[in-house]
């Protein structure tokens, strides 16, 4: 491997040496765990540039980050914070245009070596180079996730991407937010050369090298003759925007707005040139970055970056590291768990169940995530064959004594729960932490049939497991701090973000999300139909609706996690009157799963309502609570919940609270989670609403005491 030059002169963050005619330039931002790009590295960029520009023995230049994992985040997002006007924004991004024009047109060619995440402002800065080499590690991510922070890429990219990779990959990469393993980047052409880590200094040296003697790499034009047809010309580019503005406009529901500047800057500058284009991007990255929208986004950003380092326990000793998992019951949730296990923590899984057929199934169910993600080329055959490999099972606990943490997900029944852990707790190792996946169950209940309750805990994981983001740890009266950070480390090398919560009915999520679909019988009672329920609910920006919702989760499912929380919490979830959802039940409508719950379901698709349904219920749609009524009580109901639980300790902190409600069931992410949403509407208004609606429709709306004492006192959840 060939070697730096060493620096010949420092700076605090960009320093550079030169050797045989190309300067090496490294990025290392030494008080900060990922490289940024800051006003103050702008300007450090600009120095080094200036004098590589002015320096005659400087033929070429090859870019390094300094960073063993990282190459650059992106821009300093928490300069984003500071910023207080739409001009102050735009002028923002037009600096860091201007800093990247200057490299695209440097008068000397410049090489990347690309190795760890090179995002956002990252990869601007490697599209301004003239060759980009990246590496074919796994850490190696490459992409444009700004509209997952309410901006678009506002450094070059919504130019130079298209000109790139033509518009409908790089539309494709914008409009998504989306990251590509370097293998993917490559083969879209968003980097020349795919190399070992191990050779990424040598090659990219070479090609500065190669391009100091007058050597220009040949791009094929990106797309083949599709490309071309698409792509190529203004006609098929038409096609391509009206399409793109449709598949938004259906994700997005109208209420992210960067998506669709992402793509007004894209098509603005394809239309009008380079540099109108980058005048058009300064622009709406101006009006962006000062929504409320971009706020809650990047406040969403910083919060899971922050519980990313949260034990969840007070003095914890580090946590035990799991190499081997075992899991009991290899159903629904128990090959989720498996498989994405395997997928992104890489133990070694053994799955065990009442019998060897199950096991099978169970195993075929968690290799399914794994094929899924091969089929995606998330992985390589050689990864997809080595992680296919850490799966096992049988219906004995063989194997068991060797697991640091076991997991169960057998039937929502206390008996057989603690039958399970009686058993296997004989087999794991005197260390050895047992967790369940009750969603019901209290921990402490299921606890009292070990010899070692001091390594009970929770580990709520949410349906499809591969999918959902958030894992709610929770430990029982006398779980000890180390099982409770091993479950926390756990599920975070899972890829989850985990929330520790208090032992209570359905612990946090649940809880909170349980006056939403209660709600419904309510409203059906009153005379609302279904479609509006539904509808109400995702203008407000939920995925979906209450009914859907029960629908998904299985109606005979609901219906006992709806008896659970009515009998805990008699007051706030109060049932509707009527037969309800277990009429439906009866009449064999379990949902989705069944084909037929509220809605119809054909060849995998909602097909619409079934008005039978109705007679069923013994209800009548005829218009029913006005449409801003129906919204009221459905959110009202879980900001209040929240509001209460908080107030018992149940989340931790608000933060924890809000991110459990948007990462566990979808609380519409760009108003900030129920919290956040009660302080923007303020505790006053909320208390007065829901005195307006318990008059109206009873106790179950009564305004919790935390939001009536922070209407008092004038007070919010966030500081
Ligand atoms: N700005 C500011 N801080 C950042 C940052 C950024 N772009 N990226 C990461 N950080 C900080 C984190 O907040 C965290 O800070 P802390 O230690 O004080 O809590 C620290 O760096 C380490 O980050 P992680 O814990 O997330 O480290 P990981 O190794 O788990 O992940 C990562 C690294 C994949 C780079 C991840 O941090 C990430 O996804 N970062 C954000 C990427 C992004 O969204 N970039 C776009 C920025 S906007 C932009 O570039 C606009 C441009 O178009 C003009
Ligand atoms: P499931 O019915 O798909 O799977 C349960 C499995 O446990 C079956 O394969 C069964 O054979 C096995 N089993 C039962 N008794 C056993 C025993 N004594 N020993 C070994 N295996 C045994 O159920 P699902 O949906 O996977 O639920 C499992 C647990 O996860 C439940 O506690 C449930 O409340 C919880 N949960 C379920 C969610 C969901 O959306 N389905 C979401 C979150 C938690």
């Amino acid at each position: 491997m060939a070697t730096i030059a060493p620096p010949a002169r420092t700076a605090p963050a960009v320093t550079w040496g030169i050797a045989d005619g190309i300067a090496t330039v490294v990025l290392d931002l030494k008080s900060q765990p990922v490289n940024v790009i800051s006003r103050a590295v702008k300007d450090e960029f600009l120095a080094c540039f200036a004098a590589l520009a002015g320096d005659p023995s400087v033929k070429a230049v090859a870019f390094f980050s300094g960073k063993a994992e990282n190459f650059i985040a992106g821009a300093d997002i928490e300069e984003f914070l500071t910023l207080s006007s739409a001009a102050e924004a735009e002028r923002l991004s037009a600096d860091g245009q201007d800093m990247l024009d200057r490299l695209a047109r440097f008068p000397k060619p410049i090489a990347v070596g690309i190795h760890g995440a090179c995002l956002g402002g990252g990869f601007e800065f490697a599209l301004a180079c003239h060759y980009r080499v990246a590496t074919d590690h796994p850490k190696t991510q490459i992409g444009l996730p700004e509209v997952q922070l309410g901006i678009l890429p506002a450094a070059g990219g919504c130019q130079r991407l298209p000109r790139l990779v033509g518009a409908r990959a790089a539309l494709d990469m914008i409009l998504n937010g989306k990251t590509e393993r370097a293998a993917k980047a490559f083969r879209v052409g968003m980097v020349d050369e795919l190399v070992p880590p191990a050779i990424l200094a040598d090659i990219t040296l070479a090609a500065a090298k190669r391009m100091a003697s007058g050597w220009r790499p040949k791009r094929k034009r990106p797309g083949g003759f599709l490309g071309f047809l698409l792509d190529g010309n203004p006609l098929g580019r038409r096609l391509v925007y009206r399409s793109a503005r449709k598949q938004v406009l259906e994700r997005t529901g109208g209420h992210y707005p960067a998506p669709l500047a992402a793509l007004d800057a894209v098509e603005y500058g394809l239309r009008h040139g380079i540099q109108e284009g980058l005048k058009r991007e300064a622009q709406l990255f101006g009006q962006l970055a000062v929504t409320d929208v971009s706020r809650k986004l990047v406040q969403i950003f910083f919060a899971t970056n922050q519980l990313k380092k949260d034990p969840g326990v007070a003095n914890a000793p580090p946590p035990v590291r799991v190499e081997r998992l075992g899991i009991i019951g290899s159903g629904f949730m128990g090959s989720g768990i498996a498989g994405t296990a395997v997928a992104q923590a890489e133990v070694d899984v053994r799955m065990k169940d009442a019998d060897l057929a199950r096991v099978g199934q169970g195993i075929l169910a968690a290799r399914a995530i794994l094929d899924d993600r091969l089929k995606r080329r998330r992985i390589t055959k050689f990864e997809y064959a080595r992680l296919v490999a850490l799966l096992s099972g049988g219906d004995t606990y063989a194997g068991f004594g060797r697991a640091e943490l076991t997991i169960e997900a057998v039937f929502e029944e206390l008996g057989v729960k603690q039958q399970v852990l009686r058993e296997v707790e004989a087999a794991l190792p005197s260390n050895g932490v047992f967790a369940s996946n009750t969603s019901t169950i209290p921990i402490t209940r299921i606890a009292e049939a070990a010899h070692s309750p001091e390594r009970v805990i929770g580990m709520h994981f949410f349906s499809p497991v591969a999918k959902m983001p958030l894992v709610e740890v929770i430990p029982g009266a006398r779980t000890e701090p180390q099982t409770v950070s091993t479950a926390v480390a756990f599920g975070r090398r899972m890829g989850k973000t985990v929330i520790v919560v208090k032992d209570s009915p359905g612990f946090w999520v649940n809880r909170i999300l349980a006056p939403y679909p209660n709600e419904v019988g309510h409203l059906l009672a009153e005379g609302a139909s279904i479609e509006d329920i539904d509808s109400m609910a995702v203008r407000f920006g939920f995925p979906v609706g209450p009914v859907t919702l029960l629908d998904e989760v299985g109606l005979d499912v609901a219906v006992k996690v709806a008896a659970v929380m009515q009998e805990a919490y008699g007051d706030h979830i109060v049932p509707a009157p009527g037969a309800g959802v277990a009429a439906l039940v009866k009449a064999g409508r379990l949902g989705r799963k069944s084909g037929r719950g509220f809605y119809l379901y054909k060849g995998g698709k909602k097909r619409g309502v079934d008005d039978s349904v109705y007679g069923l219920l013994g209800v009548h749609p005829n218009g029913g609570p006005r449409p801003a009524e129906i919204l009221q009580r459905l959110v009202l109901g879980i900001v209040n919940e929240a509001a209460r639980a908080l107030g018992e300790g149940v989340a931790h902190s608000a933060r924890d609270g809000d991110i459990g409600a948007i990462f566990g069931f979808g609380f519409p992410p760009f108003r900030g989670g129920p919290l956040r949403y009660a302080d923007d509407l303020g505790a006053e208004r909320m208390v007065s609403d829901l005195e307006r609606l318990a008059e109206r429709h009873g106790v179950r709306f009564a305004p919790s005491e935390v939001l009536q004492e922070h209407a008092r006192q004038g007070t919010k959840f966030y500081g």
